[in-house]
């Protein structure tokens, strides 16, 4: 795998249509963003990420580099590891060639246009924007100290001088505005209204969106006349390690109290059926987050809402029996969930696509297909 190989693929798959994308991935070289040591998203037979050292294996490091589809992991767990095969959460990378180039193709920059980039993390992406709108239109936002000294000292070394800032991107870039364009590179699950109030009126947001349910959508938004209202849909797939400060997490604290009743439906038609539709159930229930528990006979599923104060465990063997699911706190979560299920069937299980959300200074919210319409209404 190398450069040239990446190129073919990402040109087969209609990414480098534009001009300066072809001419900014010529340009900027991926290896020179990418650090020595770094780990795969691959897993050993121990169940642990697979490591790579250039220096042990250069080959294998530049087929990591250079793959069109894989992005190349920089840090987990927030840099608590410092070598070696590893488990843990990605929370830092080099994006994938494709999605990087799927996302700047949506972005439809032009070349005096100001960006703002969120989680510039080693640097390569903010080079490529530097290619098209020249470094002094660029800034960027990065949270992790560590991540952001290699980050800068590679775009340093590449000869790209944005204004970089380390720090939390929710917040924007106070004083740096407005902008044109916002593009940001780990998932969110609220859109900030800062990065409404730094833009320009029809600037485009461009972002990673999830729910504490499912991570999978790319969200397109616009920014209205009023400039206090971004608005758009889904416009592809994503899947990003989540904004640092938007994690999903739960601190479990439900009454040891339980009621138990049978389930109205399979949890495997309702879970198992793919990415899409869970999706779509997690933009009714986003603060709802399941784990699989058990196998064979034993297997279960347990949904919690966020707060922690609700918890349900449903049994999939026997589904149907009088004790199958069992409910703790104030919140029935499988009765949310199934009726965000009935939502999705009885609309004809609409494609991401077809979703959107409304942004603003008093929150958001998530819509199919205009946003009257609002999702599980
Ligand atoms: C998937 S990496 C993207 C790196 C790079 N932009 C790319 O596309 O190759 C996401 C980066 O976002 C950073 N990040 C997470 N939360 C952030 C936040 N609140 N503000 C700024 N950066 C954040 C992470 O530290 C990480 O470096």
């Amino acid at each position: 795998m190398n450069r040239a190989i990446c190129r073919e693929a990402l040109v087969t798959a209609g990414l480098l249509r534009e001009p300066w994308l072809r001419q900014a991935f010529d340009t900027v070289d991926r290896e020179a963003f990418v650090p020595a040591a770094v780990w795969l998203d691959v897993l050993d037979e121990e169940g642990r990420w697979t490591f790579v050292d250039r220096d042990e294996d250069p080959e294998a490091w530049r087929r990591a580099v250079w793959n069109p589809y894989r992005s190349v992991i920089t840090q987990l767990n927030d840099g608590a590891v410092a070598r070696g095969p590893s488990a843990g959460d990605f929370t830092s990378s080099v994006s994938a060639p494709d999605i990087v180039m799927r996302k700047l193709q949506h972005l439809d920059l032009r070349v005096n246009a100001r960006v703002l980039e969120i989680g510039y993390g080693s640097g390569y992406h903010t080079a490529l924007l530097c290619e098209r709108v020249g470094e002094e239109r660029v800034v960027a936002v990065e949270v992790d100290e560590e991540v952001a000294r290699t980050g800068a000292s590679q775009l340093a070394a590449a000869g790209y001088e944005p204004e970089l800032i380390v720090g939390d991107g929710l917040c924007g870039a106070p004083g740096g505005g407005p902008f044109d364009r916002v593009i940001n590179t780990a998932a969110l699950r609220r859109v900030p209204y800062a990065w409404i109030e730094q833009s320009r009126r029809s600037g485009v947001i461009l972002t990673p969106f999830g729910t504490a349910y499912s991570n999978a959508g790319l969200l397109k938004l616009r920014v209205d006349g009023t400039g206090t209202r971004a608005q758009g849909r889904f416009v592809g797939e994503s899947s990003y390690m989540w904004i640092r400060s938007q994690r999903p997490t739960v601190d479990l604290r439900v009454p040891e109290a339980s009621t138990s009743r049978s389930s109205p439906v399979d949890p495997a038609q309702v879970l198992g059926l793919g990415h899409l539709q869970d999706f779509a159930i997690g933009l009714q229930v986003p603060d709802v987050s399941y784990s699989h528990q058990g196998e064979g006979p034993a297997r279960r599923v347990q949904f919690v809402d966020e707060a922690g104060t609700s918890a349900t465990i449903v049994r999939y063997g026997d589904w149907w029996a009088q004790d199958a699911v069992r409910c703790w706190g104030p919140r029935d979560v499988w009765a949310e969930v199934t009726a965000a299920y009935t939502w999705y069937e009885l609309q004809g299980r609409p494609h991401l696509t077809r979703f959107g959300i409304t942004a603003g200074q008093d929150g958001q919210f998530a819509w199919l297909d205009e946003p009257g319409r609002l999702v599980g209404s």
